[in-house]
């Protein structure tokens, strides 16, 4: 018998406002047919004025516990994914723990860009199998729409802001793929391209946030090769193939990434939960949005193989292999 980390609750959040391409190329000199066309992305969410990282995640944090039917004094552990901040200082997590109400708790940032929801999930995943906690929050939360240059269309436009959020409960195992709950997590960074997607500012060096810069053409040749590798790392970790994948849960970037990850992987298209044409890409958010979508339409069903992967600045990428 083995500990595992199953996913008993989802949420998610995301702000009122939507901004549809036709409306984004009033102010930006693009249009709905190049956004459509090299990215899949039809509209997106942005925070209003005053509407916080911390506000998103606290409203994703409670929907996941109440799915879990969770009571704040059963949380042991609490981390946010995000690259967005309220404050430089102390981590978001302070923020949705006090709202939450369950103080003591260790509560802490993950950043890892558009990778970190997973190393959130690895952290918390290990927290739990080692036995020093019994349950986990695991937020994704970003205001991206804050850092974006809004005179560059070519990242302006693929970006958006929401929360998504899952309750990691201990369950005993048998140490099979037949499990439920986490089955393996598998990361990677790799620093030599930190300028190819990064924020041209920060505390120590300009003493500004600064705005996203990314080279486009390059992190996507580069996520194309990492997203496959680190997808067949997962299946094959668990002594599964693709076939039995129920669900690719991607990180939601691009859907043209997204198309041909999926075809190296040998997974039918309607296998894959696609939100970035309503999302954009929301970094940290963008797996937990994708998931609480599935499971909330009712595609995603309790006992399904969930194979995630994603890539981000930094370089980071991982994957997570699930049986939700
Ligand atoms: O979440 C982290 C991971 N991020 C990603 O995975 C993003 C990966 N990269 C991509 O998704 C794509 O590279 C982009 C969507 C960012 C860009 O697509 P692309 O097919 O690589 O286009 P490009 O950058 O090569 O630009 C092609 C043309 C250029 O015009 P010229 O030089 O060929 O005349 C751009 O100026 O498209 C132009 N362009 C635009 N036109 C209208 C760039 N942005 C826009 C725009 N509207 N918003």
């Amino acid at each position: 018998m083995i500990i595992r980390s199953v996913m008993t609750g989802v949420g998610s959040y995301l702000p009122q406002n939507v901004v549809s391409n036709a409306e984004l190329s009033k102010r930006v000199d693009t249009t709905d047919e190049w956004i459509t066309e090299r990215t899949g992305i039809k509209q997106r969410h942005i925070a209003a004025e005053g509407q916080f990282t911390s506000h998103l995640a606290i409203e994703a944090g409670r929907a996941a516990m109440a799915m879990a039917g969770m009571t704040p004094d059963k949380l042991d552990m609490l981390i946010v994914a995000t690259t967005t901040p309220d404050n430089t200082f102390p981590a978001t997590a302070a923020k949705v723990q006090a709202a939450i109400g369950r103080p003591g708790i260790p509560a802490f940032d993950v950043q890892a860009v558009c990778s970190g929801w997973i190393y959130a999930l690895a952290t918390a995943d290990n927290f739990i199998k080692a036995g020093q906690v019994k349950s986990a929050l695991v937020i994704g939360a970003e205001t991206l729409s804050r850092f974006l240059d809004w005179t560059d269309r070519s990242s302006c436009v693929l970006f958006g802001d929401g929360a998504g959020a899952v309750v990691l409960q201990a369950a005993q195992g048998q140490g099979t793929s037949a499990d439920r709950g986490v089955l393996s997590t598998h990361l990677h960074s790799d620093g030599r391209y930190f300028d190819i997607l990064q924020a041209d500012g920060g505390v120590s060096t300009t003493q500004t946030t600064g705005l996203l810069r990314m080279k486009g053409k390059e992190v996507f040749r580069h996520a194309v090769v990492n997203l496959a590798e680190t997808a067949r790392e997962a299946v094959d970790a668990n002594g599964v193939t693709f076939a039995d994948v129920d669900w690719l849960v991607p990180h939601q970037a691009n859907s043209r990434i997204l198309d041909s990850t999926a075809e190296k992987l040998g997974i039918s298209p309607d296998k894959v939960i696609i939100t970035v044409d309503k999302h954009a890409n929301t970094s940290a958010a963008s797996i937990p949005l994708a998931l609480n979508q599935g499971v909330k339409d009712g595609r995603i069903k309790p006992g399904q193989l969930l194979l995630m992967e994603t890539m981000g600045g930094g370089f980071t990428w991982g994957s997570a292999l699930v049986r939700f």
